[in-house]
């Protein structure tokens, strides 16, 4: 093949050698890499990707008409390195007959698992005890000092039991759950595995210990969790939210923290990304937040990069996907 016939990949970040390494052999394509572990500036993207037929993306490009209009017609296949898609002007790629793929089941565990760490550190303030002990705050045994909540006998509510829902549900049951509840607009049958029990989410509200959000970000759950969804809670509960930051109202879960609302939150994710260094919610005790780490094992990046790379190069030659997002 000519260099002439080539077909054209912009790839918006460096990835993990699992997938560069794919990328790099495909001999039918000619692969633009913006090769930062920084995302690639808006004005860079628009020029970078004009004339691509393909391009890998992650989470943190916005790819909307503006970006699809700047490829052109050439774009046939669009792969995400993620299973979360509302980066994605879905309506605008399905309209120009542009193929998605993205990364489902390869990250769910490394989720759930640090949804499950997250919940612990929050519930038993794990963040403030190593606080107190590098600072000297930690004068001797005190019967109330850095009390918490634990799992044991509680009601756990999950709010979206899809793949990462599920798997986080069955990490938690064996600390001793009670009850399992969850929201979503159908029930499920693979709820059984964790007898989950399929409830209005105004019950889960009221009656969880833990309240997790694992849902994907969509029109109907962008701000869900508002200051009436907070107020629902019990003040002794502690919300986790691993989805997507723009599920909840920011300042409505300050409110519910700084008031005694709810007792405490954990977030992987929030709005924007990253959060100022002066957002309110650092400077409270009873809020953990992480920067966005829920699939951030070493493994499971090497595996996200090497299924996006090929669905990538499967969407260039026509060929069934490992994973491609039904439109
Ligand atoms: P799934 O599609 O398997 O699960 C999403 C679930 O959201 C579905 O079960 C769906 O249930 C539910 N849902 C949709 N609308 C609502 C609603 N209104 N109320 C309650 N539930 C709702 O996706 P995954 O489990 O694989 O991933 C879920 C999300 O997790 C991703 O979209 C991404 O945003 C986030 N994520 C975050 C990571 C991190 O690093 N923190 C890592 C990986 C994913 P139903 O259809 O029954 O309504
Ligand atoms: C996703 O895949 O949607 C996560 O947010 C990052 O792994």
């Amino acid at each position: 093949m000519s260099a002439r016939q080539l077909m054209k990949v912009f790839v918006t970040r460096r990835l993990p050698q699992e997938g560069m390494k794919l990328l790099q052999k495909a001999d039918m394509c000619d692969v633009l890499v913006w090769d930062s572990d920084e995302p690639v500036p808006r004005e860079e993207l628009l020029k970078k990707v004009e004339g691509a037929h393909g391009l890998l993306c992650l989470l943190s490009d916005r790819i909307d008409a503006e970006v699809l209009d700047a490829a052109g017609p050439n774009l046939k296949v669009i792969s995400t390195m993620s299973v979360g898609f509302d980066h994605l002007a879905i309506d605008e790629i399905k309209k120009r007959g542009i193929r998605v793929g993205y990364t489902p089941d390869v990250l769910t565990d490394a989720t759930a698992e640090l949804t499950v760490a997250l919940l612990l550190a929050t519930a038993r303030r794990l963040p403030e005890g190593i606080q107190e002990v590098k600072s000297g705050g930690w004068s001797s045994w005190k019967p109330l000092w850095l009390c918490g909540y634990g799992l044991s006998g509680s009601t756990v509510g999950v709010i979206g039991l899809g793949r990462i829902g599920l798997a986080i549900a069955r990490r938690l049951k064996p600390f001793g759950v009670k009850r399992l509840l969850y929201s979503g607009r159908q029930a499920k049958p693979q709820a059984q595995e964790v007898d989950g029990e399929h409830v209005p989410l105004d019950t889960l509200l009221c009656e969880s210990d833990f309240v997790v959000v694992s849902c994907s970000l969509t029109p109907e759950t962008q701000e869900l969790c508002n200051k009436s969804f907070f107020t629902k809670m019990k003040s002794t509960a502690v919300f986790i939210n691993t989805s997507r930051g723009a599920v909840v109202n920011q300042d409505d879960l300050l409110q519910a923290l700084t008031g005694g609302q709810i007792a405490a939150a954990g977030l992987d994710v929030t709005m924007p990304e990253p959060l100022p260094t002066d957002h309110p919610l650092l400077r409270l005790n009873n809020c953990v937040v992480l920067p966005h780490i829920g699939s951030a094992t070493f493994s499971t990046r090497g595996i996200m990069a090497q299924l996006s790379a090929n669905n990538l190069l499967s969407g260039l030659t026509g060929d069934a996907m490992p994973s491609e997002l039904k439109l």
